[in-house]
């Protein structure tokens, strides 16, 4: 099975936890795990597995205003260092020009803080949603993985990721 996995990652964390349920999908076929700005239809031509993730801004998907926001905090806390792909785009510029699919499956999933859903809001909902709304057959629900305020993956997350990542293929494996 051919799987790709999309990560937006301002900080890393989203980054980190795509690597995470990378481990997983590689031991099922081919994986590419790509940020959003090398998610081109070139890559996710053949996908028959496209899974989403991004960091929750202002209770959603980030906006340009937003991940300004997140640089310019970079550039004022010496330990919040801006991943590589950090520049963009992000997802929501993604969506607008990804293109409808048929027949691909697909699944969602977030980095938030680790408070109550109502508080942070969950980026894995609308990433869901635009997925649904282009044509993706959504296997599982949005799923979250926490960090503190310091922006660290909370204890336990990295095997929560892996672990969330075997569920989807078992589930795939029962439907065979
Ligand atoms: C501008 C901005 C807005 C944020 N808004 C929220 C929010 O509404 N809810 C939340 O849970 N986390 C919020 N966060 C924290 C992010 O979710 C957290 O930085 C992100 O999950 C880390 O992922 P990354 O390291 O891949 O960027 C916000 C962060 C930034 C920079």
């Amino acid at each position: 099975m051919r799987v790709v996995i999309v990560y937006e990652s301002m900080f890393g964390t989203t980054h980190l936890i795509a690597d995470e349920i990378g481990k997983i999908a590689a031991s099922q076929g081919e994986v590419a795990v790509v940020p959003v700005a090398e998610a081109t239809p070139n890559v996710l031509e053949g996908a028959e597995l496209v899974i989403v993730g991004g960091p929750t801004h202002v209770h959603g998907l980030s906006w340009p205003t937003t991940r300004a926001e997140a640089e310019a905090e970079s550039e004022q806390y010496e330990a919040l260092v801006l991943d590589p792909d950090a520049e963009g785009p992000g997802l929501r510029d993604w969506f607008h020009q990804v293109g409808d699919v048929d027949n691909v499956l697909g699944a969602a999933f977030d980095t938030r803080l680790n408070k109550a859903e109502v508080v942070t809001g969950r980026a894995s909902k609308g990433i869901d949603r635009r997925l649904r709304n282009h044509g993706y057959r959504t296997i599982a629900e949005p799923e979250s993985f926490l960090v503190d305020k310091e922006n660290h993956l909370v204890d336990g997350e990295a095997d929560r990721a892996r672990a969330w990542a075997e569920t989807l293929f078992d589930h795939l494996a029962d439907r065979d």
